[in-house]
């Protein structure tokens, strides 16, 4: 796709690949009453794994860290060596849309922003099948925060991603797709702002100079450019929700 070598090249060098923290991450961590002591846990698009790590440190179990860009693996590797925990966290360079593990494998499957690409219930469907019984998924995705969401918030969220829903549409798709809803969480401003738009503000300003004349890198810059703005202008009407689920029983 046109431009995809200008966004490898925006996100490889910003410390994440879409809005999220580490305080997410752990209050969506601290949601689930019970793991094993030792969960064997699936991060899905798990990208430069700021997400990853802490979820080997929290869990004491093994990750597998999934994504299709080897790259943002590699970051990740590098950090979990840093951090000791290149023992129990397991790169693995393979689309989501082909994820080949054995049914009932993992305690814990996790994704932060990045289940969209094979769709929601698509991927909570997937997630269930290679979930052990009574394990967890947890998730954050796109929402429409409000019903007063005025008309080109909407326009701009549908254009974005079609399948965008609202809370409440989320929580019936995570019903009807056989899971007990254990809590969710709107993620701050913070995510968005100091942790994810504010580093590509600065990394724009960069790639903007280095590919000055090429329209097709300014292009595609203008547009992360008009998504930061429309967060900054509409952010109260959307955002990630983050779900936690367990897999019920049919
Ligand atoms: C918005 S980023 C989120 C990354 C990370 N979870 C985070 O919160 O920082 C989405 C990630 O999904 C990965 N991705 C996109 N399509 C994918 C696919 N089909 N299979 C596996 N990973 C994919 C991208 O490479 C990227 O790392």
């Amino acid at each position: 796709m046109e431009g995809m070598e200008y966004l490898y090249e925006l996100f490889g060098s910003m410390p994440r690949g879409g809005p999220g923290n580490k305080r997410s991450t752990r209050r969506a961590f601290e949601l689930i009453p019970a793991l094993p002591g030792d969960p064997f846990i699936l991060d899905i698009g798990c990208g430069h794994g700021v997400q990853t790590l802490e979820l080997a440190h929290m869990s004491g179990g093994r990750v597998i860290a999934l994504d299709n860009h080897h790259p943002f693996l590699d970051i990740l590797m590098e950090k979990a060596r840093e951090e000791g925990l290149d023992d129990r966290i397991e790169p693995v360079c393979m689309s989501m849309l082909e994820m080949d593990f054995e049914e009932g494998t993992f305690d814990l499957i996790w994704s932060e922003g990045a289940l969209y690409n094979m769709g929601f219930p698509e991927g909570l469907r997937k997630g269930r099948t290679l979930l052990k019984e009574d394990g967890y998924m947890a998730v954050s995705e796109l929402t429409i925060l409000s019903k007063d969401a005025p008309d080109p918030v909407m326009e701009y969220c549908k254009r974005e991603y079609p399948p965008i829903r609202d809370v409440q549409g989320n929580l019936e798709m995570i019903r009807a797709e056989g899971f007990h809803l254990v809590g969710h969480f709107t993620l701050d401003s913070s995510a968005w702002l100091e942790c994810f738009y504010e580093p590509m503000e600065k990394e724009l300003e960069r790639l903007e100079g280095k590919y000055r004349g090429n329209e097709t890198a300014l292009g595609f810059f203008e547009e992360m450019r008009n998504e930061i703005y429309m967060y900054r202008k509409y952010g109260q009407f959307y955002g990630y929700e983050f779900f936690v689920m367990q897999k019920r029983g049919r």
